[in-house]
């Protein structure tokens, strides 16, 4: 009797971003096409682990979804099988129901898509006897052992264009127009689209602002006749000596502090201190919607399917990672060792300080 088909597993874990479904799609085709695997879709992350919720993925149900952003599948960055609410009642540890529920789903091997919060689970759930490997996707890019995440790009894309617009209506109207952005507590996401977007002061988390440079900066714009100002700021940046703004505190989740309302702070500040009219946009969510971009479907289908190679290797507990060209595998426990941050002394930050860009320090 020939041997059973292998069964390969896939979830999307944390807040989405564009390429979710690229990397699905790519885990999936290659499982089919390359291994001859049969493929399960694992609903809402770990969710879908603890309360049995799961599909059968034929070639067909990932062919067409490439450029969709989104996941299909859907995501929770609630669901934490370590500390769980089920049914509204207090959480717990659910992690021993979620081992028992793999095996009776038969899968030899689980991708876990995901940030540092649903790849720190998968860690612990890899040392808990779970065969799984990680595929890094955030809009954050603060992940170790990779050079970049899915979803990272396209949110830059959607920060800067949004740096744009605002630059038309702040020249009009004189005003310094702040801009605040996700990214929790690195600033990747605010270096890199405040770069492309030219803003004239950039703060990020690992540099605390001082509010009087930010200040001074705008009123010497301003006397050099630059009458309007960009301001792009992180949610998690904080001034010298002060704290992050906390919007809420999610309890269940792996990640439970949710950030946001520094800009309205700065710009609060700017108003009090300049006397120029400061407007403020919170760009949230709309940083994780849209079409991936065309570096995020190719990042996704390349880690995708070099995650499902490594389960068809049985090569467990690793992340499939960018290094510089090349797609390799990592140590899942060197990715989520603690989360990577900008180092003030970067080279982006150089050069932008070489154009005049003021990080407000
Ligand atoms: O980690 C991705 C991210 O979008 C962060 O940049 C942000 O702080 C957080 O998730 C927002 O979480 P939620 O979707 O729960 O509001």
């Amino acid at each position: 009797m020939p041997n059973a088909k292998k069964r390969i597993g896939v979830l999307t874990g944390g807040g989405d971003c564009p390429g979710l479904n690229a990397a699905i799609r790519a885990v999936a085709k290659t499982a089919i096409l390359k291994h001859d695997m049969d493929v399960i879709g694992i609903k809402d992350g770990y969710e879908g682990l603890i309360e049995n919720k799961s599909m059968p993925l034929s070639y067909e149900d990932v062919s067409g979804i490439l450029a969709e952003g989104g996941t299909f599948l859907g995501a929770s960055n609630k669901a934490n099988p370590f500390n769980y609410s089920m049914g509204g009642k207090k959480p717990r540890d659910l992690s021993t129901l979620l081992l028992r529920n793999i095996r009776a789903m038969k899968l030899d091997g689980l991708v876990c898509v995901g940030g540092d919060g649903t790849l720190t689970v998968a860690h612990k759930l890899y040392k808990k006897g779970v065969k799984l490997v990680g595929v890094p996707k955030t809009i954050d890019n603060d992940l170790r052992a990779t050079d970049l995440t899915i979803g990272f790009d396209s949110a830059v894309i959607t920060a800067t264009e949004a740096i744009d617009k605002l630059h038309t209506t702040a020249q009009s109207h004189h005003r310094v127009m702040v801009i605040e952005l996700m990214g929790r507590y690195a600033g990747w996401l605010t270096l890199y689209a405040g770069v492309a977007g030219g803003g004239d002061v950039i703060i990020i988390p690992e540099m605390p602002y001082d509010i009087k440079k930010v200040c001074k900066v705008l009123i010497e714009r301003n006397k050099k006749g630059k009458r309007f100002s960009i301001v792009v700021i992180s949610e998690g940046a904080r001034p010298k000596g002060g704290r992050m703004v906390v919007k809420r505190i999610v309890k269940d989740s792996a990640e439970p502090i949710r950030l946001g309302g520094i800009g309205n702070k700065i710009a609060n500040d700017i108003e009090k201190n300049t006397g120029l009219a400061a407007r403020v946009t919170i760009l949230g969510h709309l940083q994780r919607g849209g079409a991936p971009s065309p570096f995020d479907r190719m990042l996704a289908t390349r880690l995708g399917s070099f995650a499902c190679d490594l389960v068809a290797k049985r090569d467990f507990g690793k992340m499939a990672a960018l290094r510089g060209r090349d797609i390799k595998a990592v140590d899942l426990k060197d990715a989520v060792k603690s989360i990577r941050r900008v180092d003030p002394e970067h080279p982006i930050i150089k050069s932008a300080i070489a154009v005049g860009t003021s990080f407000g320090i």
